[in-house]
């Protein structure tokens, strides 16, 4: 595990319009470390994404992301478009809202080829890959690849179908694996847990904590409730109120912690078999939906 964080966020905040989204956030992410970014909606949370990916510059504050500084740009100053370019080769992604049409005739084997392709997520770049190898070689090299990928995700029985045949737990995988087909350095998923029943949950959030580890893979992944995550995670990152806290989550998710964050009186219960369940406040029980069920 290299020494120095993969990602850097040091008095780091984001405004939008007129609002302030989040400020004063400080964190580090290291390889190999999962975080689980928590928080209501409009906290910021995928803005929080975008910031790792360079699209979102800060108001304040800096950020250091795979060894690029995205410092609150100066007037008229924005990043360079080459550096972006650079970072985001070195970043899986996969964004909050994605759907498949039923009648997607896509293979999940071609979602992962793109991905490979296009050295970037979700932009496929075909002509610029196969300029730099053979053909023939390319075509091989690049089977073998997709093949150790759908291994890795464990998706060998579903990845040949179309994907609008795919359950969306299959879909998430796929995905997944579309995100690690250019061997980033750095994951950033956006509620990949979202529309998946528990047992899919566990089984996504068992595989991103695998892969994370197995990869050295420095992963920030958004959801809405934690407890499927809790094995595998290493830390949370909760937002809300415009401000974040960060740390294990028997130290964040704790009904002084939240009710700080919120300004609203925050209980967190623990079931006897382990789980939070987060109660008070006008916001947190529409948060976290799945626990009051
Ligand atoms: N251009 C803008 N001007 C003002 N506010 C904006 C603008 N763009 C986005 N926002 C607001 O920024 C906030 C943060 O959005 P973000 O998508 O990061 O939230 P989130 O935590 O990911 O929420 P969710 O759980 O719903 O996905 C939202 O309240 C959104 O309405
Ligand atoms: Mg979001």
């Amino acid at each position: 595990m290299s020494s120095e964080p993969v990602a850097e966020l040091s008095g780091a905040a984001v405004r939008l319009g007129e609002r302030t989204i989040w400020r004063n956030l400080d964190f580090t992410l290291s390889a190999g470390e999962l975080v689980v970014v928590l928080g209501p909606n409009g906290a910021g949370k995928s803005t929080l994404l975008q910031v790792m990916l360079g699209l979102q510059p800060l108001c304040a504050g800096s950020a250091r992301v795979l060894g690029s500084s995205l410092r609150a740009p100066e007037r008229g100053r924005a990043h360079s478009a080459r550096n972006l370019r650079a970072l985001r080769q070195r970043i899986g992604y996969l964004p909050q809202r994605r759907a498949f049409d039923r009648s997607a005739r896509v293979r999940g084997v071609d979602l992962i080829a793109l991905g490979i392709d296009g050295r970037r997520p979700g932009l496929p770049l075909p002509a610029l890959s196969f300029m730099r190898a053979g053909p023939f070689a390319r075509a091989h090299e690049r089977r073998a690849q997709v093949q150790q990928l759908v291994a890795a995700v464990e998706a060998g029985e579903f990845a040949e179908r179309p994907i609008g045949e795919c359950s969306g737990g299959e879909q998430q995988r796929l995905l997944i694996a579309q995100a690690l087909a250019h061997d980033p350095a750095l994951l950033l998923l956006d509620e990949p847990l979202n529309g998946l029943d528990l047992s899919s949950q566990a089984a996504v959030s068992a595989l991103v904590g695998r892969l994370c580890k197995e990869r050295s893979l420095a992963t920030l992944l958004v959801a809405h409730d934690v407890n499927p995550l809790l094995p595998h995670l290493d830390r949370v990152l909760y937002l809300a109120g415009g401000q974040g806290a960060i740390g294990p989550p028997e130290q964040i998710i704790t009904g002084a912690r939240l009710s700080e964050l919120y300004g609203a009186p925050i209980d967190v219960l623990r079931t006897t078999d382990g789980r939070l369940v987060v109660l008070g406040g006008p916001e947190a029980p529409a948060h976290h939906p799945e626990l009051l069920r």
